[in-house]
């Protein structure tokens, strides 16, 4: 395999990170923004289409108050900061999750930068905030019910045409799946993240943690991806 065309970064080990270095949680938030910013920015540079950084999950409201209110601040400060200088490199940004569970000021602002980068086309950048792929999939049935409903004669007709059908009804149907999910920290698992999307993701587990993640761990990951055989079902090679 070349290089993937969708990488999704489930961007984990903050935490650890900054116990390591005998700081606060916060501080290795602060830090896994700056790695975030310059995973996109290499993405940019190996050419990449789309980037998707899994930043708060449905579950991370689990987590104390103080530290959720840090995340999404750190969110809002990441945005104001670096959006400029992302649309002149040419990154479209986007949104997925449930955005009604976030507070008014961060969706207008979400929404302005979507609006502000819709025709940026070097890259496109995925923020999975509020995010769970359960969720997605949950949100996505409700979705077809109703078009169902309000266009019953259809029904035959979409139903047949399952799973594709189900799908445009997912938070970013236009968005290829991930090529590579590559998650840091050393947990070997997916954690809510792009269930439906990862049916035939390559995954690449690293044990350096979010905030050490620099350019070599990113071209090791890459390069491993490129040794890698993908089949979706069917064989290496066709017999002629
Ligand atoms: C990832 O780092 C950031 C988020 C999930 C928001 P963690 O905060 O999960 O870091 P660890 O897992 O505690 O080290
Ligand atoms: C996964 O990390 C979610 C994000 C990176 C946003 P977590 O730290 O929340 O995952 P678990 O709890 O270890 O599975
Ligand atoms: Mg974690």
């Amino acid at each position: 395999m070349g290089i993937p065309t969708h990488i999704a970064f489930i961007m984990d080990g903050n935490g650890r990170w900054a116990k390591q270095h005998r700081l606060d949680r916060s501080e290795g938030h602060a830090k896994g923004a700056e790695v975030a910013e310059a995973t996109v920015r290499l993405s940019a540079d190996r050419g990449i289409r789309y980037v998707t950084l899994f930043a708060f999950s449905t579950e991370n409201w689990k987590r104390p108050e103080n530290e959720v209110h840090f995340l999404f601040q750190l969110l809002s400060e990441y945005l104001l900061e670096h959006t400029e200088e992302m649309i002149k490199k040419g990154v479209r940004i986007r949104f997925m999750g449930r955005m009604k569970g976030l507070s008014p000021a961060l969706q207008d602002l979400i929404r302005r930068i979507e609006a502000q980068s819709f025709s940026c086309d070097r890259l496109q950048m995925i923020l999975a905030v509020n995010y769970g792929g359960r969720q997605e999939i949950s949100d996505g049935f409700l979705r077809l019910h109703e078009a169902l409903n309000n266009d019953p004669g259809r029904k035959d007709e979409m139903i047949a045409s399952l799973p594709e059908t189900f799908e445009r009804y997912l938070y970013l149907p236009d968005i290829p799946p991930p090529d590579l999910i590559i998650r840091t920290s050393g947990e070997k698992r997916i954690s809510n993240c792009l269930l439906w999307q990862s049916a035939y993701s390559e995954l690449y587990f690293t044990d350096t943690l979010w905030p050490d993640f620099d350019e070599k761990c990113f071209d090791e990951a890459l390069k491993e991806y490129s040794r890698r055989k993908r089949r979706f079902g069917g064989l290496d090679e066709h017999p002629s």
